[in-house]
């Protein structure tokens, strides 16, 4: 077990992790403030309230969210987009360069290639699909590059994508890559990715897909027919449903 997973377990064991459920109506938005493992959960508005918000509120507490430290050095929060009756919902990993400048997900060269991807599937990108990630902020090494998210991160955010499923209530979604494929699945973060895929998920009672990340598909186009085979299989969930 790596130390990331060792740190989602105690946060999950801390009632900090992933919550499948939708909790109750909540009382006005307040704050709080708790000193996270890792230091990552500092301040924000409570998960209870958060699993209260509409559409409009959601997107206004993720682009103003200060419930991780990831805040301190973005350009833009970056909530998902799309349709709000998506029946498609695909989910990345988090912001990258263009997407913390331009405040939309995948926009960069990994987003053209979703948006190839979709139209192979005949879906309009803001007509059947919702496009988001585990995490709402990019996530920057000292060195200025990418990173992937922390566990503690993760675990801040989980609660945005909870209400976003909620909200949406899509057929299917698909999980793109192995950050968003064990952040849903709750797996060791060293799972391989030849053992999540092709195998039968829900999530939130939604089934759940699991494929490639498009931006290791731009390093590793061989795989691009096991993509499509999945995007197949989630297919035909979607038209059965
Ligand atoms: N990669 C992701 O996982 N998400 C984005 O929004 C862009 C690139």
């Amino acid at each position: 077990m790596n130390a990331n997973t060792n740190k989602l377990r105690t946060l999950q064991a801390m009632g900090l992790g992933p919550v499948w459920q939708l909790r109750g109506r909540a009382a006005p938005v307040a704050l709080h403030t708790d000193i996270g493992v890792g230091g990552e959960v500092v301040d924000g508005v409570e998960d209870v309230d958060i699993a209260a918000m509409d559409f409009d509120q959601l997107q206004a507490a993720i682009k103003n969210c200060t419930r991780c430290r990831l805040c301190e050095g973005r350009t833009h929060a970056v909530p998902g987009n799309g349709s709000q009756k998506a029946t498609w919902l695909f989910i990345g990993e988090a912001p990258g360069h263009n997407e913390d400048l331009q405040g939309q997900p995948f926009v960069g060269p990994a987003g053209k290639l979703l948006d190839n991807m979709m139209q192979a599937l005949r879906l309009q990108r803001d007509v059947q699909t919702y496009v988001t990630n585990i995490v709402k902020c990019r996530p920057r090494g000292s060195d200025g590059h990418d990173r992937l998210p922390a566990a503690g991160e993760i675990a801040a955010c989980m609660p945005y994508l909870e209400r976003e499923i909620a909200l949406i209530k899509p057929s299917v979604i698909v999980a793109l890559g192995k950050t968003a494929a064990a952040s849903l699945l709750g797996s060791d973060a060293g799972a391989a990715m030849s053992d999540m895929r092709e195998q039968s998920y829900q999530y939130a009672q939604v089934p759940l897909v699991v494929t490639y990340h498009p931006a290791y598909l731009l390093r590793s186009p061989v795989d691009k027919a096991k993509v499509w085979r999945d995007l197949c299989a989630a297919k035909s969930i979607v038209d059965v449903r």
